[in-house]
């Protein structure tokens, strides 16, 4: 191929062309990794490939061994293996790690046995939402933030050797959640926050960590409403005089909803200046600029000692009242 222009020009056309396949050829492996986040597993179906759970405790008789549940019979999965009216690949250990007869007949032959070990985040999951992908909690875990970063059921999960009681956590919350978002800790710890280090509100009070449809894996209440109205329902309203900043901007406009350093983990130091990042005369063209006689002498710095009813009123335009 010759290239027009001066050496200088070549080489450049030559890098932009290189850095044009390496884009393409990312977004080609970017679509084939979204296809297998919706990748199902395929259950062979043969039962003659499987050999039942009793078989399989001959030699991993200690299955599992360390952490909460002593014996495979405890832990919740057992039940599976009770599950009569479904075929033998939804039974016990082969429920999840596949037909085992190719295993047991090489002697415990470790690459014929499904382990999970090398397996991507994808493979893992796709395993697991066989039986768990029904309810609203998990059924949109392929399209979640988590997965779609490689975090699979097994990075929270461990049905073995759960360390909790429930849920077969490997880990309870927050230390589970810190473990990947270290920075937050440090949210909770600041002076005014949500009680999550002390356990009073769950990070799974807020989001689902198996994905869902709003933003930042929020929840919504079971109205699908915004979630924060799950505990704070006197601000949900409705009000005859709504405040239009939570009705569309919602709680986020105002708080910072982990923790500040702000009294009622406001967004700014001062209330007036967070007032008036809407409020001044040419920001927020929906948001009436404050009346001139709020000169911003002392007296009208604290906006919500006037405007008590901020979050919305049933009496007065201007949230004086409630
Ligand atoms: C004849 C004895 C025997 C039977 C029966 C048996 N295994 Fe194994 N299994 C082994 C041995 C040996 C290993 C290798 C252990 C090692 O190297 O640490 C193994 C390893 C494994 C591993 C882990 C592989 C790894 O990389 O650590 C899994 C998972 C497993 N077996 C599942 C099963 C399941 C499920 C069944 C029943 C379908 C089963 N085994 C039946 C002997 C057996
Ligand atoms: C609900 C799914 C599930 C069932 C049912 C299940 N396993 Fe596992 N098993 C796993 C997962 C997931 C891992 C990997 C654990 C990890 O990554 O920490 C694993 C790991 C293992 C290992 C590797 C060693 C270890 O300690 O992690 C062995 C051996 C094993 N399973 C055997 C069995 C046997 C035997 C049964 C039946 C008695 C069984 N499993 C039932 C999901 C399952
Ligand atoms: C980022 C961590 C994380 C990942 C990834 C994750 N989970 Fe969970 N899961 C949790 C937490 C935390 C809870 C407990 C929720 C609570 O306390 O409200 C939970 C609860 C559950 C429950 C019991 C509660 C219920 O409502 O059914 C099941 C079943 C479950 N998860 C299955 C899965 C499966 C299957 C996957 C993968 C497809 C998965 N989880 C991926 C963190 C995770
Ligand atoms: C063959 C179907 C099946 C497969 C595959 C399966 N599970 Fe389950 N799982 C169940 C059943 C059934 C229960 C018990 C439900 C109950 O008690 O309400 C359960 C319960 C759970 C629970 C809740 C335990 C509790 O304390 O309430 C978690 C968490 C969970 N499974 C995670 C996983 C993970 C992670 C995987 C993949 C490694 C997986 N499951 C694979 C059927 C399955
Ligand atoms: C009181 C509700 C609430 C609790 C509890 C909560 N969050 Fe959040 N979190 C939110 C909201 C709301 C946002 C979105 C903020 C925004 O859009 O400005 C968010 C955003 C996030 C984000 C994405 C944005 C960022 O800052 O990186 C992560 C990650 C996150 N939260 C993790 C956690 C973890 C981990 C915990 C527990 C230790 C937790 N959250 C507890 C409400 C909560
Ligand atoms: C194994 C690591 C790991 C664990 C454990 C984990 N996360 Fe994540 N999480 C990630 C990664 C990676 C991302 C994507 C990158 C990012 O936003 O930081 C993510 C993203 C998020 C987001 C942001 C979603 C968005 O839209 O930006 C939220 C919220 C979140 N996680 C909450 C949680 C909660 C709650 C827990 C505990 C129940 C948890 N995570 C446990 C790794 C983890
Ligand atoms: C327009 C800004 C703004 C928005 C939007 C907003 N708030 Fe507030 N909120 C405030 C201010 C200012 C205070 C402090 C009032 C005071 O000091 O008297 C406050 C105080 C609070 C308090 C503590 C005092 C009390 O009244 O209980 C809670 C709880 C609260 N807000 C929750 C919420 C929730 C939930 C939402 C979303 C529905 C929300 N806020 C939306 C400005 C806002
Ligand atoms: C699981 C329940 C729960 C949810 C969900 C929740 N909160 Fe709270 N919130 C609380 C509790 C409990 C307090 C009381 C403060 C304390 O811990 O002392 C509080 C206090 C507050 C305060 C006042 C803090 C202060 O300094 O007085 C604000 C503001 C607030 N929440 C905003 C929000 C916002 C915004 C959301 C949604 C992103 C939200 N909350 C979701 C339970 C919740
Ligand atoms: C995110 C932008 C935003 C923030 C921040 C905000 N507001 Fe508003 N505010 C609005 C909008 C939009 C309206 C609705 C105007 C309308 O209905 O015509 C409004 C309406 C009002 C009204 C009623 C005005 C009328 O004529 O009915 C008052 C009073 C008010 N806000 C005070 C405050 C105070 C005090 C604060 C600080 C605590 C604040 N606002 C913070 C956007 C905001
Ligand atoms: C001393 C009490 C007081 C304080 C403090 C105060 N206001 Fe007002 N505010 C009023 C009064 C009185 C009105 C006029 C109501 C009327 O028109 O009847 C008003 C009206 C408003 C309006 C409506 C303007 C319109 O044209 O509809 C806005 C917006 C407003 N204030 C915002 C603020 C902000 C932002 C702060 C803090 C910087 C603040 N106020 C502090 C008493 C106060």
């Amino acid at each position: 191929m010759r290239i027009p222009g001066n050496p200088r020009s070549q080489f450049l056309t030559i890098l932009v062309i290189l850095v044009l396949l390496v884009m393409a050829a990312s977004a080609a492996a970017d679509k084939t990794k979204s296809a297998d986040q919706e990748k199902k597993y395929a259950r062979p179906t043969d039962a003659s490939l499987y050999v039942g759970s009793e078989t399989c405790k001959t030699c991993h008789e200690d299955m599992p061994s360390k952490g909460f549940y002593k014996t495979y019979e405890d832990s919740p999965h057992f039940v599976t293996t009770l599950d009569t009216k479904r075929g033998p690949e939804w039974h016990g250990c082969e429920a999840c790690h596949g037909p085992g007869k190719a295993h047991v007949d090489g002697g415990g032959d470790k690459t014929k046995i499904f382990t999970f070990k090398n397996a991507s985040a994808a493979e893992i999951s796709a395993r697991c939402l066989d039986c768990h992908q029904y309810g609203e909690e998990h059924s949109n875990f392929a399209r979640s933030v988590h997965l779609q970063n490689g975090v699979s059921c097994t990075d929270c999960h461990d049905p073995h050797h759960a360390k909790e009681s429930q849920f077969l956590m490997k880990e309870k919350q927050p230390v589970l959640c810190y473990g990947c978002h270290q920075d937050k800790k440090q949210q909770f710890n600041r002076p005014f926050h949500h009680r999550v280090n002390e356990g009073m509100v769950k990070c799974t009070d807020c989001h689902n960590p198996h994905g869902g449809f709003l933003t930042r894996q929020l929840r919504a209440t079971s109205s699908q409403d915004t979630v924060c109205f799950k505990c704070h329902s006197d601000k949900a309203g409705p009000f005859v005089y709504e405040h239009e900043a939570v009705k569309v901007e919602g709680c986020v406009a105002c708080h910072t909803p982990h923790g500040s350093s702000n009294p009622r983990m406001l967004k700014r130091s001062q209330v007036n200046l967070l007032c008036l990042e809407c409020h001044a005369f040419t920001v927020d063209p929906g948001a009436p600029p404050i009346p001139s006689f709020h000169n911003q002498a002392q007296k009208y710095q604290a906006c919500t000692m006037c405007h008590v009813s901020i979050h919305g009123s049933n009496t007065d335009q201007f949230f004086f009242k409630p």
